[in-house]
């Protein structure tokens, strides 16, 4: 039983064989780019994940291009490669069916291409894919932390000192968002002067955002390819608060309470 299964896969193995011989580079050409699909499309993902279809359709236009150089490379290949392709297309010679194969091929090839370029085209009426909460709930040890500097002009005066060093870079030196390294940022740096970004928040929100930046970001503020660096490396816990009374100071904003 099992024998006559493996004779019978033998023979059409065989078989294939012959028809790829008989139908030269063009044959042997289209096997190599479908199988190179099947290969990248179900056998690939089941060593890694899955490959994008843009990167799929890479390699494939990578491989049409060897193919078509190896065909064309002697006049005598070049011509069993096209022959088929240009005998098809002119209709020479055809008969019956052919005939209505070609027929179909020549009408609906346009109306593919026609309705890929429509279906790109269209804008779509889904929503956009990127909602994201902007101020996402702080992890539990944040809730109600507050500020255990007192707040007094020195203070306030070496915040604004350290913003100047540290922040300003982003946050502009007039606390709106427009420093000069805040160009090409998406999402932009905060902008604290306005009343919707730190008048909005407790002084424990920005001690948690400032401590633990774009990579403390939950899953409920994703996307949010966040440029906020993560300052608990290098800022000490005093100058974090300290900063938190600079910034509310110069941006003329006062942190939301529970009154
Ligand atoms: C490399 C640029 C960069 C630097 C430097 C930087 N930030 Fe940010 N910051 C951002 C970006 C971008 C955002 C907006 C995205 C986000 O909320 O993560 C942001 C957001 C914030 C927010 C959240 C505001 C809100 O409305 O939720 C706070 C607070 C903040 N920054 C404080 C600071 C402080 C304080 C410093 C200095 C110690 C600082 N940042 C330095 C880029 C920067």
């Amino acid at each position: 039983m099992k024998g006559g299964l493996l004779l019978k896969g033998e023979v059409l193995l065989k078989k294939v064989g012959v028809l790829l011989d008989k139908g030269g580079v063009l044959a042997q050409g289209v096997v190599l780019v479908v199988g190179l699909y099947l290969f990248l499309k179900f056998i690939l993902p089941l060593f890694t994940a899955p490959l994008p279809a843009n990167l799929i359709f890479l390699y494939l236009t990578l491989a049409v291009a060897g193919i078509v150089i190896f065909a064309t490379i002697s006049g005598e290949s070049t011509e069993e490669f096209f022959g088929p392709i240009v005998r098809f297309l002119s209709g020479e010679g055809q008969t019956g069916s052919m005939k209505i194969v070609r027929l179909l091929v020549l009408v609906l090839f346009p109306l593919l291409v026609g309705w890929q370029t429509y279906a790109s085209a269209v804008p779509s009426d889904m929503p956009p894919a990127e909602s994201r909460t902007i101020h996402p709930a702080p992890p539990g040890e944040f809730v109600g932390l507050s500020n255990p500097i007192p707040n007094t002009p020195e203070n306030v005066m070496m915040g604004k000192g350290l913003f100047a060093a540290f922040c300003s870079p982003c946050h502009g030196a007039n606390f709106d968002g427009k420093g000069p390294a805040a160009r090409g940022f998406d999402p932009p740096p905060a902008n604290f002067v306005d009343p919707g970004t730190i008048a909005q928040l407790q002084e424990s929100y920005l001690y948690w955002r400032i401590k633990k930046g774009g990579v403390g970001l939950p899953v409920e503020g994703m996307p949010w390819k966040s440029a906020m660096p993560r300052w608990e490396l290098e800022l000490p816990d005093e100058w974090v608060w300290k900063i938190i009374m600079g910034e509310y100071d110069g941006a003329h904003q006062k942190p939301r309470t529970w009154e």
